[in-house]
């Protein structure tokens, strides 16, 4: 569904390559996790993949990104919102400006592709349904919390309907509750087979929902797999990555000479340290 073959980028005027030798396939209905350090280029990432770049930013451009068999580094971004929809890390970058109210803000996008009134009705309140926004439908998308905005840009997206959908740290303005409501939509999304790409930091969730893990570490993809996988690499650390709970018992049991590391959970915590159950039974 996503396909970079060998994409380098380079701002405008800027020293050295952001990306380099970038090379991303991402399967129809997966969702795929990005972490790396900050810097390391994920918004970059999120861009090309949303077309924005080369589109709208000016610098050097190599290699080909195709998105649903749209090759989006030769085609314009009014091509590329079509297929992808782009939640980017500030929420209040992307209420449009233009509209009164949460309810309108949300039919914007459709308004703009001529769907149906009924059909709008309909879908903006399904989607305000699901992401706990209809008691906010009524007031000004400037008069809401950073965590109610970021709700309402995702609305906003997700709304659209599109077969790819990328986020860009969608979650770090959110509570728990907030994150977990995030989350859950995404899960469903995939299940009716939109592909989702989530720049994340918080590892544990990523563990939880992605089929898929791509570090970035100074613009370049230095590791790709499962989340298990990936997690576990003891290279994470020198990518700038945090590793989960999970990996870390593992880690810490493999240590302590324990096996097999794949069958250890901690258990509980003694004087400050993991207790691991071992063949299933309590230490
Ligand atoms: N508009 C820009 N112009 C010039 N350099 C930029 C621009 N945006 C980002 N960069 C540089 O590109 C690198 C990667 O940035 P970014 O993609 O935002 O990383 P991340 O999202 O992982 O923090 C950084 O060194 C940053 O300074
Ligand atoms: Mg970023």
């Amino acid at each position: 569904m996503i396909e970079l073959r060998d994409v380098a980028f380079a701002y405008e005027d800027a020293p050295a390559f952001t990306l380099a030798h970038l090379d991303l396939d991402v399967a129809a209905g997966t969702i795929m996790g990005i972490v790396g350090a900050s810097g390391s280029g994920k918004t970059t990432l999120a861009k090309i993949i949303a077309g924005f770049i080369p589109s709208t930013e000016g610098g050097t451009y190599r290699g080909t990104a195709s998105v649903a068999g749209a090759v989006l580094s030769e085609g314009t971004l009014t091509e590329a919102v079509d297929v992808v929809g782009l939640v980017t890390q500030n929420p209040f970058n992307q209420i449009s400006g233009a509209r009164f109210t949460v309810r309108e803000e949300l039919a914007f996008g459709l308004e703009n592709r001529s769907v149906e009134r009924s059909q709008m009705i309909e879908r903006v309140d399904a989607v305000a349904d699901t992401l706990g926004l209809t008691a906010l439908l009524d007031r000004s998308p400037y008069a809401l919390s950073g965590g109610q905005m970021q709700l309402v840009a995702i609305a906003s997206m997700v709304v659209m309907a599109p077969p790819v959908l990328v986020l860009d740290e969608p979650t770090s303005q959110l509570d728990p509750a907030g994150t977990r409501l995030v989350y859950d939509v995404l899960a469903r999304l995939s299940e009716g087979g939109t592909t989702v790409v989530i720049i994340e930091h918080k590892t544990e969730l990523l563990h939880e929902h992605c089929d898929a893990i791509s570090v970035l570490a100074s613009g370049r993809i230095v590791s790709t797999g499962t989340p298990a996988t990936v997690f576990a690499d003891d290279r994470l650390s020198t990518w700038g990555v945090g590793q989960t709970r999970i990996t870390q018992a593992a880690r810490e049991a493999r240590a302590r000479g324990l096996l097999p590391v794949t069958a250890l959970l901690p258990v509980g915590v003694s004087d400050g340290a993991a207790v691991f159950a071992e063949n299933g039974a309590a230490r």
